[in-house]
């Protein structure tokens, strides 16, 4: 299954310690970092990432000392300890990255399993890699050119031009019809074509926010993730990318949306309260979308007044989705509660413990859980497990029970 790379690797032998007192804060980790726990090793930290004192935090609460890097790595983590260290800085020269903001609409994140080694495409590829979107392969309805695995083993974002989803639509249903898929591989294809076209209605409604007919359309695809996950409910793995290489709101809003389902199924809920589950959660960030794009985009952190921006979205959501008929009343907390926390210390109104309601219990923690685990410009993705010991450290803001579902969810179906 997907996740079970972030959790168990290789074999314990090609790993080498090194000193947690090794590390330095401030400095950006030259490897990926693993703890060995009951004997398995477990991806901590991702390289890149920027080791604080939030992190050794976690190391101590673990009773970590000593943790371990691939041993291929040895080179650059000799020379880290050595005081060869790349320091914290973020260098993003401000044009390239306002250049890649305002390009971003004008693309559409395409799933790359989805993208057939040999299969004939009508319509270009581009990859967003460093913040520079490039051509990977020039194609056109007259002239379509075949994917093979050069295409497909470039790290990156694989996109295509916004005007081109009616061809990658079509794509899509040529894929369907593929007959010789054995029955594992083919519920995957199904499930990830669920979340292709989830992601296109989600990516329409938020251009269209107000869009009665969008919103059935949530509801038919909200439907049909149901039913997969009903059918197998180990679905979940098959639809979550491994590796996100950047935040795009429709993607997330699925990724939310089928994790909140399936953590529902969990928790045995039955299939209507899913179905309102998922609904809420697929447009838990609707409101997004009338919030000042720049902001929503914007590198690094946050001002005071454009974080108060930022949090309007959350009202706004409610307001663009109250008087839409094809939305269930039941959904809204979703919506409404996905930023709070049981502390009292989330937004928009403060809640604090039995206030907050199941489906605001449940998003709030999903929703944290795939932001920390998503790439951004300007911060490295958090590994699944480090993401998690985030959260249960944090355990007061969250449902404790249904935190340690979904900790179990993700770690055991593998
Ligand atoms: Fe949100």
């Amino acid at each position: 299954m997907a996740l079970k790379k972030h959790f168990a690797d290789l074999p314990v032998d090609v790993y080498k310690p090194l000193l947690v007192r090794d590390l330095v804060f401030g400095t950006r980790l030259p490897c990926d970092v693993f703890v060995r726990e009951n004997g398995i090793m477990k991806r901590l930290f991702n390289r890149g990432m920027i080791y604080c004192p939030y992190a050794e935090k976690i190391l101590t609460q673990k009773s970590v000392r000593e943790i371990y890097y691939q041993e291929r790595k040895k080179t650059v983590v000799e020379q880290y300890v050595a005081g060869e260290r790349q320091e914290e800085k973020i260098n993003i020269d401000p044009a390239v990255f306002r250049a890649y903001a305002s390009e971003r609409e004008r693309y559409f994140q395409v799933e790359r399993t989805l993208l057939i080694e040999g299969s004939d495409v009508g319509f270009c590829l581009y990859l967003l890699a460093d913040l520079q979107y490039r051509l990977l392969l020039e194609a056109s309805e007259k002239e379509p050119a075949r994917i093979d695995t050069a295409v497909l083993s470039v790290p990156g974002e694989i996109l295509i031009r916004q005007d081109d989803v009616r061809l990658y639509n079509e794509y899509l249903q040529s894929i369907r019809t593929m007959r010789h898929l054995p029955q594992e591989e083919s519920t995957k294809v199904e499930a990830l074509l669920v979340k292709e076209s989830s992601k296109l209605v989600i990516k329409e409604i938020l251009d269209d926010p107000r869009s009665g007919e969008m919103v059935k359309q949530v509801g038919n695809e909200i439907e049909q993730i149901v039913d997969l996950i009903f059918r197998k409910n180990t679905v979940l793995f098959d639809m979550l990318e491994l590796q996100k290489y950047d935040y795009f709101t429709y993607t997330h809003s699925v990724d939310v949306a089928v994790m909140s389902v399936a953590l529902g199924r969990a928790m045995n809920m039955d299939r209507d309260k899913l179905e309102k589950l998922g609904m809420g959660a697929m447009l838990h960030d609707i409101g997004k979308s009338v919030i000042d794009h720049d902001i929503v985009c914007k590198q690094g952190g946050l001002n005071n007044t454009e974080y108060l921006q930022i949090k309007k979205h959350v009202l706004e959501g409610v307001r663009l989705l109250r008087d839409q008929k094809d939305f269930p009343e039941e959904s809204m907390p979703a919506v409404l509660q996905h930023h709070e926390r049981l502390t009292g210390r989330g937004y928009p109104l403060g809640l604090s413990g039995e206030v907050v309601s199941l489906f605001g219990r449940i998003t709030s923690i999903v929703d944290c859980y795939d932001a920390l685990t998503t790439e951004r410009p300007y911060k490295h993705a958090f590994t699944p497990y480090y993401s998690l010991s985030i959260m249960v450290k944090e355990k007061k803001d969250y449902d404790c029970d249904i935190l340690t579902e979904f900790v179990e969810m993700l770690g055991n179906v593998h």
